[in-house]
Order: structure tokens, then C-alpha cells, then sequence
């Protein structure tokens, strides 16, 4: 089986890797040749740390390179692929669009790594809208071992055995989860996310021991505050203004603080200060 993976960002990259380091020809498609250049570099060069921690030997990764192709048209790459991954930017009509295109190639599978738009909206433009499903990597792909696999109400129980199989593939641990707004990973971390900015708010301890509670207490890898950070205040704003619009749960009204850290430019990690201050990337 051929695999495709649409768009070279950061997720796209990262999952490319996923698919050759599995075993898998696959073709990288992005309309930026800058992208496609950065992708291939980062690529070449975590495949050289993976031989350097000994996690592969320098023949494996070779021969993992070998399997990646890079094209800047979706059309001609995508003909002789039979499972594409898309993952162009967060943009329902963006996506709309490109999935219209890779239909047209007649893959029989398209999977999109949205984190957040409806699959059966996504999948109105389509002929047929049985091919369509989520799966969703996190961020670092190669990394992360979460995949959620977002089925939509009409995506055929063929699409989501052979999804399933694939992550299975990857060494993945895929999760099943229907098409509801935040899906599971998101809806779970915002709203936890949510509550601790709530408990800054009213002033039941500091970001820090509110963290501590999360990682000393129930083992999480990092506390929801200093998540929030890492992830961008504004983005975590607008996945909690969408997920608070569907009116799913009341856990997603939006603290006023975070909107007033937001309207203060106080992101985060990638403007040095949110909960926490941050230098060159690392928590003060
Ligand atoms: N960044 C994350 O942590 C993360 C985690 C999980 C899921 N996601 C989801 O993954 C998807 C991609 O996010 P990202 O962070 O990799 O974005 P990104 O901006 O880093 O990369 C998107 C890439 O798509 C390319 N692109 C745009 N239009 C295109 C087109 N017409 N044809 C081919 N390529 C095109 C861009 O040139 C860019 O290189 C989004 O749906 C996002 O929500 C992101």
C-alpha cells in the first residue's frame, strides 16, 4: 500500500516520518517548496538522531528515506496512492477543498488530521462521503502514541477497520470516537485546561501548585496551565469559543482571565510569558 500525506507542516512532516519508518512508500505533497525543503531536512535530520540514540541502525533509516517521494501537486502524486492523510491548515473550506481534490484521485481512503472541525462537514463536498474519516496525531507524530480516529455518520465500517489496522501498523494506540465537537482528546484537556484557569481566578493556589496537583497527584505528564502555555493561550481561546458555540457542556465557558491574558498578549511559550515566563523555549 501507498500512502500520501498532504501538506508538509508540522504535523504532515511528522507523520510522513510515522509512515516511513513503518515500512511505507509515501508521497509528500505541499504547494510551498519552503515547506517541502524544511520538511525534508527535519526529516533527514531525525532520522540521523534516531541512529545517534542507537533507537535504529544508519541502514534502517536509509532505507526508511528511501521510501519518501516529494511532490508539489496533488493530482499527479496522489494517482497510485490508495490512503491519504491530509493536513493542510485548520480551514473548513481549505480542507473542503483539498479533500475534493484527493477525491478525485480515487484513493480509497482519506483520512484528515483536523483536531477540531466536524468530519460530516468536512465531508459535504465529497461524491462519496464513505471514505471520509478523522485521524488524528498529535504533536510530535513520530513521538505521541495517541491516534483518535474520528468516524463520521457515514464513513463506512471498511474505512474504519483499514484506519484502525494502519495506526495499529504505525504502533500506535488508536482510540474510537464518534463525530462530536472536540472529539475526545480535545474535549477532555480543554475543559480541564478551563478549570484551572478558573481556580487561578478565584485564587485557590498558584499556576504552579495547581500544576503540581495534576503531576504529582494523578501522574500527568505536565500540569493543564503549563499545557496551556505550550500550547498558545489564543489557540486554546478559540477551540474553548468553538466547543462553548456547540453548547455540548458548561465546562467550556470561557474564563474571563484568559481573555484578558489573550487582549494582554500574554500567549505563552511563544511570547516568553503566560502562566509561567518562558526563555529560549524552556519554563523560568
Ligand atoms: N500543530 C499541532 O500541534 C497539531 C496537532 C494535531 C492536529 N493538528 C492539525 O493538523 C493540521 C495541520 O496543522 P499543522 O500545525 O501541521 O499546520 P502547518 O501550518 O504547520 O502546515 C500546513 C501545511 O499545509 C500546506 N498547505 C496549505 N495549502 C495547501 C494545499 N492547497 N496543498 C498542499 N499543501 C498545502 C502549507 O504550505 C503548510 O506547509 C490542522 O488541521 C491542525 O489542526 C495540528
Amino acid at each position: 500500500m501507498k500512502l500520501a500525506v498532504i501538506g508538509s507542516g508540522i504535523m504532515g512532516r511528522g507523520i510522513a516520518q510515522v509512515c516511513i519508518t513503518s515500512g511505507y512508500e509515501t508521497i509528500l505533497v505541499d504547494i510551498d517548496d519552503d515547506a517541502l525543503d524544511k520538511a525534508r531536512t527535519e526529516i533527514e535530520q531525525r532520522l540521523h538522531r534516531e541512529v545517534e540514540k542507537q533507537r535504529m541502525s544508519q541502514n534502517e533509516a536509509a532505507s526508511a528515506f528511501e521510501l519518501l517521494e516529494f511532490s508539489s501537486s496533488i493530482t499527479s502524486a496522489v494517482w497510485e496512492t490508495s490512503f491519504v492523510i491530509e493536513c493542510v491548515p485548520e480551514n473548513l473550506e481549505l480542507k473542503q477543498s483539498i479533500l475534493s481534490m484527493i477525491e478525485k484521485t480515487k484513493p480509497q481512503i482519506i483520512a484528515t488530521n483536523t483536531s477540531s472541525i466536524s468530519i460530516d462537514r468536512l465531508s459535504e463536498g465529497l461524491e462519496d462521503p464513505s471514505v471520509l474519516i478523522g485521524m488524528h496525531f498529535f504533536n510530535p507524530a513520530p513521538v505521541m502514541k495517541l491516534v483518535e480516529i474520528v468516524i463520521g455518520t457515514r464513513t463506512s465500517d471498511d474505512v474504519i477497520e483499514k484506519t484502525q489496522q494502519l495506526a495499529l501498523q504505525f504502533k500506535k494506540e488508536p482510540i474510537m470516537v464518534k463525530d462530536f465537537p472536540g472529539f475526545a482528546s480535545s474535549r477532555l484537556g480543554v475543559s480541564l485546561g478551563l478549570e484551572a484557569i478558573r481556580m487561578v481566578e478565584q485564587g485557590v493556589a498558584t499556576p504552579s501548585d495547581i500544576d503540581k496537583a495534576m503531576t504529582f497527584g494523578y501522574r500527568h505528564p505536565m500540569g493543564p496551565l503549563e499545557l496551556t502555555d505550550y500550547i498558545g493561550l489564543d489557540t486554546r481561546l478559540k477551540i474553548a469559543e468553538y466547543l462553548n458555540s456547540t453548547g455540548i457542556s458548561p465546562s467550556f465557558d470561557i474564563p474571563d482571565l484568559l481573555k484578558e491574558m489573550v487582549n494582554e498578549g500574554k500567549l505563552g511559550r511563544k511570547t516568553g510569558e503566560g502562566f509561567y515566563k518562558w526563555e529560549g523555549g524552556k519554563r523560568q
